[in-house]
């Protein structure tokens, strides 16, 4: 499991952080009662997000920015569904996907084998009327069933275009 947040680029211009794995009920992340996720069945190894130059992440404005969470699967889901969130002073504000089915176009084949390892991608856009501030981003990929394959949550901040 990844212990420190790497930095890598890989063209040019694009450098990504990969960084270890903070769970959304970690007792450390104070999330509202309200948002309580219940234990997830799988396990994270590290999530790496595209663009971003050091944690936390700044994300722009007006663009894509690609998540990918490394994780072992722990139940055999059928089914998986991403639900992402902005949790801003402890209020989460729904952040819609442009593709929030887990099983396609996002590197993992359905149903999950326990005990294999995935590397789940998504793309969040940024959309221009988030205001300009500090923001969680609580990712839960969802199977069937409504239990949490991974849920992680991402300190980040919102940033001009
Ligand atoms: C973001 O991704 C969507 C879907 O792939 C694409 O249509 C759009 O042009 C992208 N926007 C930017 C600013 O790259």
């Amino acid at each position: 499991m990844l212990r420190v947040a790497v930095l890598f680029c890989l063209v040019s211009w694009v450098c990504a952080v990969q960084m270890p794995c903070r769970n959304c009920n970690s007792k450390d992340v104070k999330l509202p009662s309200a948002t309580a996720i219940p234990a997830p069945s799988g396990t994270c190894q590290s999530v790496t997000v595209t663009p971003c130059e050091k944690a936390p992440c700044e994300l722009k404005r007006g663009t894509n920015v690609t998540f990918e969470v490394q994780f072992t699967a722990g139940s055999a889901a059928s089914k998986l569904t991403a639900e992402v969130h902005g949790v801003i002073n402890k209020i989460p504000i729904k952040f819609p996907l442009p593709n929030s089915n887990g099983c396609k176009d996002s590197g993992i084949t359905c149903p999950l084998v326990p005990g294999q390892m995935y590397t789940y991608k998504d793309t969040l856009f940024i959309q221009s009327i988030y205001p300009l501030v500090s923001v969680v981003v609580q990712w839960n990929l969802k199977d069937e069933n409504g239990t949490p394959v991974f849920c992680v949550v991402v300190p980040a901040k919102i940033g001009p275009q």
